[in-house]
């Protein structure tokens, strides 16, 4: 992400104000200094979303969202860095052309690699078109996917000869080196050959939309690898990109729902018909990464992965990683085993549609799904799906889908009502107690650590308040124990060097999307802290991290001292922690 230099943002960051665009999004009104609105990013009614203009940033008093305007861009309409500060570039009418930017600052090493792919890319595509295409363009036709959609996708033809791309790279002086870091081109006893022979290459892209990689599929006969896909790569990270996401994002953002799919071919078909909201996974499982995509993409997300056992599995596991999250999601199954493309072609579009628009909600999905293989009969298997339920319940934080449920359970199982919400509940308040056993530990660290960690906040509060504080930083700390505070510190010193200035809206920039950092600093800046400072109060600050490094530091070789049985080492060790105990007083 890196990608765009902080001059550059900040730059444009400065011709633009944070007032302003806010306001584009909701009203904000005036009193005295400072500007306010109806926080957009937890359920507000009152005001509570403060935008300075001095400092230019905008800060929740209630739900503690804070940042500066591409934050705030960002968050609000679930797009990435990049994109919010190209979002605030355009609307402000500022002619700064991030594409060619963004190109330009790429990884050098990695540019080889894309170009390759482009090559390729384009010798495959040529491929299809000439006669040794022919068969291909049939196989393709047979599946209902014409010129325009061979175009649109950029499907192309691997040929059945072994180093046709070999040759073009060499022709074009990559090194062999090259060849086998982009996945393309494999060595075999024979030597270097072409990874992928007689097969229809599918392009897989990047979210910003180059290639990185190719899923080639058999065309004739059945061979046993249905599907091979590009290794991984350093550019192309399966689990890190969804199948169509830079063509179906803007498509998402407008209807505010994306749909999910397992194979790139159900998202092609679902495209002929004008579902263009439409990603696929490509037989992976969800991912971190996927979910964090999908957020970004639209609140609406529907589950429509294949209509077999594996599918419904895969739906199931899906569901939970985004309730995990805080995303329910809506769930199509579709009958008869099929996945959506084989659906498409024998119901047809229309009954397609109609599955779409009247998706089930995920509590009925997963009963019927807890419910298959048991025969609800026996009261053995109704006992454990009945169960089953009830766990899952136990995360369900939506009143009416809760309510809905225990009704339907209640029918299912003739047990009372007060029973399974009784049962709910005991299955809650143990996960409360576990709960309560971590919040007790980590207390008892907290108050241990409470009185230095209080003084590494300070400090970095009053270190994004003047260039004094950060200098007196550098000069006596060299370790600050608290990790995020540790890297912040660093991250202040380093931005004042740079810039030879403070400010939190460029330090902000700075951070990018580094959420750790940004979730630590919001809350620094929400401390109830003075605006002025004095020389002994830093002082302070400073002299309680010493003595936590010291301290820490004795205790490190006490231990070791123990450990130790050379009197001559343990010595050593004495005089040191002596010499500790002197540097501490
Ligand atoms: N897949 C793969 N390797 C395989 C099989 C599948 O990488 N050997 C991935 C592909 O990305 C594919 C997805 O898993 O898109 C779903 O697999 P599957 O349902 O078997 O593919 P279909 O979409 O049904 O493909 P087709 O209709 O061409 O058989
Ligand atoms: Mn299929």
């Amino acid at each position: 992400m890196a990608l765009i230099s902080n001059d550059l943002i900040n730059e444009i960051r400065r011709s633009v104000d944070i007032v302003d665009v806010i306001s584009n999004y909701l009203p904000l009104t005036q009193k005295g200094k400072n500007f306010f609105g109806v926080c957009p990013f937890h359920d507000d009614t009152n005001p509570s979303m403060s935008v300075s203009k001095e400092k230019q940033i905008y800060t929740c008093f209630s739900c503690g969202a804070t940042g500066n305007v591409f934050k705030f861009v960002m968050d609000y309409e679930n797009i990435s860095f990049v994109e919010a500060v190209k979002l605030v570039a355009d609307n402000a009418g500022i002619s700064i052309n991030i594409g060619n930017n963004y190109k330009q600052k790429v990884n050098k090493n990695l540019e080889p690699l894309y170009k390759m792919y482009e090559l390729s890319e384009m010798l495959y595509q040529n491929n299809i078109n000439t006669v040794q295409g022919k068969e291909a363009i049939e196989y393709l036709k047979k599946r209902d996917i014409d010129e325009s959609i061979i175009k649109e996708f950029g499907i192309g033809l691997s040929l059945h000869k072994r180093d046709v791309l070999t040759k073009l790279f060499l022709s074009k002086n990559y090194s062999y080196d090259v060849m086998l870091k982009s996945g393309l081109i494999t060595k075999n006893d024979y030597g270097y050959i072409d990874m992928y022979q007689d097969r229809i290459m599918f392009p897989l892209w990047d979210v910003s939309g180059r290639i990185v990689g190719f899923s080639g599929r058999i065309y004739k006969g059945d061979g046993n690898f249905k599907y091979i896909n590009t290794k991984e790569t350093e550019i192309f990270k399966k689990g890190e990109i969804l199948y169509n996401y830079h063509r179906a994002k803007d498509e998402a953002r407008r209807l505010n729902t994306v749909i999910i799919m397992e194979g790139f071919m159900d998202v092609i078909r679902a495209y002929t018909i004008g579902v263009k909201n439409v990603v696929a996974t490509m037989g992976t499982a969800v991912t971190k990464e996927h979910v964090t995509l999908l957020k970004r993409m639209a609140k609406n997300i529907i589950l429509l992965f294949d209509g077999d056992a594996a599918g419904a599995k895969a739906t199931y596991t899906c569901a939970n990683e985004l309730i995990k999250v805080g995303i329910v999601p809506k769930i199509v199954r579709l009958e008869e085993n099929l996945d959506p493309d084989e659906y498409i072609k024998k119901y047809g579009k229309e009954k397609f549609l109609g599955k779409l628009t009247h998706p089930i909600n995920v509590m009925d999905f997963k009963l019927s799904y807890l419910k298959k293989e048991r025969d609800l009969t026996s009261n053995d298997d109704m006992s454990k799906y009945i169960n089953d339920v009830l766990k899952e319940l136990v995360n369900i934080e939506d009143e009416i889908l809760f309510e809905l449920t225990i009704k339907k359970i209640t029918e299912e199982s003739h047990l009372s009502e007060e029973l399974l919400r009784k049962k709910v509940n005991d299955l809650k308040s143990n996960d409360d107690k576990k709960e309560e056993n971590v919040v007790i530990k980590s207390e008892k660290v907290k108050k241990v650590t409470n009185k230095y960690t209080q003084a590494e906040e300070n400090l970095i509060y009053y270190m994004l308040k003047s260039p004094e504080v950060i200098k007196i930083y550098d000069r006596k700390i060299t370790y600050m124990p608290t990790d995020v505070y540790r890297f912040l510190a660093r991250d202040i010193s380093y931005f004042y060097k740079q810039y030879h200035l403070i400010n939190v809206a460029d330090f902000m920039t700075f951070l990018r999307d580094d959420k750790e950092k940004l979730d630590a600093l919001s809350h620094i800046l929400s401390l109830p802290l003075k605006e002025d400072f004095t020389l002994e109060e830093i002082n302070d600050y400073i002299n309680a991290i010493r003595d936590y490094n010291i301290n820490f530091e004795q205790q490190r070789l006490k231990t070791k001292m123990r450990e130790i049985t050379d009197p001559i080492e343990k010595a050593k060790i004495a005089q040191k922690i002596i010499e500790l105990k002197v540097k501490g007083d």
